[in-house]
C-alpha cells in the first residue's frame, strides 16, 4: 500500500464529510464511517508521522498547550455597530444612507450571539485567528480556532486573505457542555455566549476541541482587493472557499423588506439552534463604504437592530451604593437573582437619586428589570399593585459609604461625589481603570487582583504598579500565583512602560477627559510635562477641547500629588512622550505626502497631520500627481473625486487608525 497515497485519500474524504456535516448541515455518510476514517488516519499518521500534513482533519483534536496569549494587533481595527430597537430607528439609518449615497440594496443577516473572530490565510493556509480584544489590539487564539471544524485548514484561493466572522456554541453543545460540567461538579455556564468566550481563552486546545465550538463568517477583510463590490457576493465568496455562512442572509431593495425579515427573525429566533440577539443589516455596495465613513466606534454602513430587551420581575432586597473611580455614587439594587436572557441577574442599577425619586422605588418594591445585549441591567418601573406596605421609602445617604466622609452634589449634575482624594473606593477603582483594556491595557492585572494587592498594601497608588517587580519573593507565595503566572504578569507591566502617551493619559482617569480627548492632548502636546505647564486658555484654544475639559486638565495638573505621581512615573521608566510605539518604524510615511478631506470622526485635522508629520510624512493641501495618500472622512468632496480620477492612493479613517497603531 502506498501510505502516503493512502493519507491523501484519508484526508481528502474527511475533509469533504466534515464539510457536509459542519458546513452545509447535510451529512453523507454516518457517525461509524467517519470515525471509522478517521481512526485510520491517526494511526497512519502515529505510525508515520514525516506524513502528517498540516491540514490533516486530526490536527482538530487539540495538541497546543500555551504559557499565555500573544497579543496580536489588527490591521484593520475591529470595531462594533451602532444599534436600531425599533422600526423608526431602521428608516432613520435608511434615510441617513439615502441622503449620502442615494437608494440602495442592504444586506440583512442575524445576529450572532458569540465573540467575534479574526482569520488569516497565507499562501493558502490557515495561519492565524485572533479575538476582537479593545478592537485595535486581540489575543492569538489560532490553537483553539483550529478545533473548530467548520473553518478549513487550506483554502483554493492563492491570495492572502483575512475574514473575520462570530464563534459561537450551539445550544445542543451548550446543553452537553453543562451536563458534563455538572457531572464533575462544576458551575454551569451562564450561556452559550459565555461557554463560548471561556472556551477561546483555554491555553489548552485540547478544552477548547471538546466545546464543539463553530464559526459563521459575516465579513471578508479589503473585499475591493479581492475583486468583490457587494457584501452578499463576498458572502457567497466566502461559502464558496468552504466557510460556514449563515444561511439566513438576505439581499433586499428596500429598509421595508428589511424590517419584514426583521419581523421574521424575530418570530424564527427561538427556534434556531443558536443564539441570535438581532439582525445586522449592511450596504450591499462595498464601493460607498469610504464614502458613507465611519463614527469613532462603529461604520456608518452597518446596523445591529437589536431584539426587545427582554423584561423580568423581581424583588429588590437591599439598595446600596457603589463609589466608582470619579468618586460618583451610584446607588445600587440587590435583587432576588432572576434569570434574563439566560444570565443570572443578581444587581440592577438605579443611576441615581432623581431617578429612584422619580419612579419612587423603595427596598421591598417588585420591580420589572431589563437587560439589553451587554448593558448593565436596570430597574425600569415598580409594580406598584404588589405593595405590602412594608416597604422602605429611599432616602439618599449623606457620607461616602467607603470613607465615611461627607458626599456632595453639584447643581449642575444628578449625580453624588465622594470628594476624598484618599477613598479607598476611588482609588482602587483609579488603579483598575488605569490597567483595563482601552487605558494601559495591562494582562493579567484584572479587577479582582488589583483589588487583592490594593487591600494586602502591594499596589495603592499607580507608581506600585511599576514598583510590583520589587515584591517577587513574596508574590510567589500568594495563593493562586505561581513563578510562571507572576513572571507573564511583571513581563505585561514592564511592556506596559512603552506605551504611547495618550493611553496612559486615559489611564490617570481625569475627569472629562476619555479616550478621544486623551488622543487630542497628547498629539498637541506631545509630552506629558508640556501639558502638565499648560493653562486654561490655551487648551481652550484646542478645537475639540471646551472650558469644562480645559478647567479639568488643568485642576488635575495643578495638584501636587499627580506632579510627584508623574515624576515617579517617569523615574520608574513610564513612556511620557507621545510617539508611534515602534521605534524603528518612525519614518514609516518617509517620504509620502498625504491630504486630508472630509469629516474626520477619530482624529482632528491638527491631530492626523502631526501624527502624519512625526512619521516622517508631508500634509498638502490639494490633490495633485504628487499626492501619494487621499485620507478622506466622511462628507468628501471634490479632492475625493480628483484623487479617484488621477489615481492616488484612498484610505479611510479606521485604516489610518491601523497604520497609526
Ligand atoms: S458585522 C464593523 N455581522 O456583533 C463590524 N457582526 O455589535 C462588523 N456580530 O463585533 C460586524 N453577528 O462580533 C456583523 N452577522 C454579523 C454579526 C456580527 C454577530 C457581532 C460582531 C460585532 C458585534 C457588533
Amino acid at each position: 500500500m502506498n501510505v502516503k497515497k493512502r493519507i491523501d485519500e484519508l484526508i481528502s474524504q474527511l475533509k469533504q464529510y466534515n464539510y457536509e456535516y459542519y458546513t452545509q448541515d447535510n451529512p453523507s455518510v454516518t457517525d461509524q464511517e467517519y470515525d471509522a476514517l478517521m481512526n485510520e488516519l491517526i494511526q497512519l499518521e502515529t505510525l508515520y508521522p514525516d506524513l502528517k500534513r498540516e491540514d490533516s482533519p486530526t490536527m482538530r483534536v487539540g495538541d497546543t498547550v500555551l504559557d499565555s496569549f500573544e497579543k496580536v494587533t489588527h490591521d484593520i481595527p475591529m470595531m462594533s455597530l451602532s444599534n436600531a430597537f425599533n422600526k423608526e430607528d431602521l428608516y432613520d439609518f435608511d434615510k441617513r444612507i439615502q441622503k449620502v449615497v442615494g437608494k440602495q440594496q442592504y444586506t440583512a443577516e442575524v445576529k450572532i450571539d458569540g465573540l467575534a473572530g479574526a482569520l488569516q490565510y497565507e499562501n493558502r493556509k490557515f495561519v492565524l485567528a485572533a479575538t476582537r480584544g479593545n478592537g485595535t489590539v486581540g489575543e492569538d487564539v489560532t490553537h483553539n480556532v483550529k478545533t473548530i471544524r467548520s473553518i478549513p485548514l487550506t483554502i483554493e484561493y492563492p491570495d492572502d486573505l483575512e475574514v473575520r466572522g462570530e464563534i459561537f456554541m450551539s445550544k445542543r453543545s451548550f446543553e452537553k457542555a453543562n451536563k458534563r460540567r455538572k457531572e464533575t461538579g462544576k458551575a454551569p455556564f451562564m450561556n452559550p455566549r459565555n461557554a463560548a468566550s471561556g472556551s477561546i481563552r483555554q491555553l489548552d486546545s485540547k478544552i477548547a476541541a471538546k466545546r464543539e465550538l463553530d464559526m459563521f463568517i459575516y465579513s471578508i477583510m479589503a473585499p475591493l482587493k479581492h475583486g468583490i463590490t457587494s457584501h452578499y457576493d463576498a458572502l457567497m465568496f466566502a461559502k464558496k472557499l468552504g466557510f460556514h455562512v449563515n444561511p439566513l442572509t438576505e439581499r433586499f431593495d428596500t429598509i421595508d423588506e428589511v424590517i419584514t425579515f426583521v419581523e421574521e427573525m424575530t418570530e424564527r429566533r427561538d427556534t434556531l439552534s443558536y443564539d441570535i440577539d438581532g439582525v445586522v443589516i449592511k450596504v450591499d455596495d462595498i464601493r460607498l463604504y469610504d464614502d458613507i465613513g465611519v463614527t469613532a466606534k462603529s461604520p456608518k454602513w452597518a446596523i445591529a437592530y437589536k431584539f426587545p430587551a427582554e423584561e423580568v420581575l423581581t424583588q429588590i432586597q437591599d439598595i446600596v451604593f457603589q463609589v466608582g473611580r470619579t468618586g460618583q455614587i451610584t446607588p445600587v439594587a440587590n435583587l432576588n437573582p432572576v434569570l434574563v436572557q439566560g444570565s443570572m441577574v443578581a444587581r440592577a442599577t438605579l443611576h441615581n437619586e432623581d431617578y429612584i425619586k422619580e419612579k419612587d422605588i423603595r427596598q421591598y418594591d417588585t420591580v420589572v428589570i431589563q437587560k439589553a445585549g451587554d448593558i448593565i441591567p436596570e430597574v425600569v418601573r415598580v409594580v406598584k399593585e404588589r405593595r405590602t406596605g412594608n416597604e422602605e421609602v429611599f432616602e439618599m445617604i449623606a457620607h461616602c459609604p467607603v470613607c465615611n466622609k461627607p458626599i456632595e452634589r453639584k447643581d449642575s449634575e444628578a449625580a453624588y461625589f465622594c470628594v476624598n482624594p484618599n477613598c479607598d473606593a476611588k482609588r482602587m477603582n483609579g488603579l483598575i481603570h488605569f490597567v483595563s483594556r482601552d487605558a494601559m491595557n495591562i494582562d493579567g492585572l484584572g479587577a479582582r487582583i488589583i483589588e487583592q494587592f490594593y487591600n494586602d498594601g502591594l499596589i495603592r497608588s499607580i507608581p506600585d504598579i511599576y514598583r510590583l517587580k520589587d515584591h517577587r519573593s513574596e508574590l510567589v507565595l500568594k495563593e493562586g500565583f505561581g513563578q510562571k503566572s507572576i513572571e507573564k504578569l511583571l513581563e505585561s507591566i514592564e511592556a506596559s512602560k512603552d506605551n504611547n502617551l495618550d493611553v496612559l493619559l486615559f489611564g490617570l482617569g481625569i475627569r472629562h477627559v476619555g479616550a478621544k480627548v486623551s488622543r487630542v492632548l497628547a498629539a498637541e502636546f506631545e509630552t506629558i510635562n508640556q501639558l502638565m505647564e499648560t493653562s486654561e486658555e490655551s487648551l481652550k484654544d484646542i478645537n475639540e477641547i471646551g472650558d469644562v475639559i480645559a478647567k479639568s486638565v488643568v485642576n488635575y495638573f495643578s495638584q501636587q500629588a499627580h506632579r510627584d505621581m508623574i515624576d515617579t512615573l517617569q523615574e520608574l521608566g513610564v513612556n511620557t512622550q507621545y510617539r508611534a510605539k515602534k521605534q524603528e518604524n518612525n519614518d514609516r510615511f518617509e517620504g509620502k505626502t498625504f491630504v486630508l478631506t472630509g469629516k474626520l470622526e477619530m482624529y482632528t485635522r491638527k491631530e492626523a497631520k502631526t501624527l502624519i508629520e512625526q512619521l516622517g510624512g508631508k500634509v498638502t493641501s490639494s490633490v495633485s500627481g504628487n499626492t501619494d495618500v487621499l485620507l478622506a472622512g466622511s462628507d468628501a468632496g471634490s479632492k475625493l473625486d480628483k484623487a479617484e480620477n488621477i489615481g492616488v492612493k484612498i484610505i479611510d479613517e479606521a485604516t489610518f487608525k491601523a497604520w497609526i497603531d
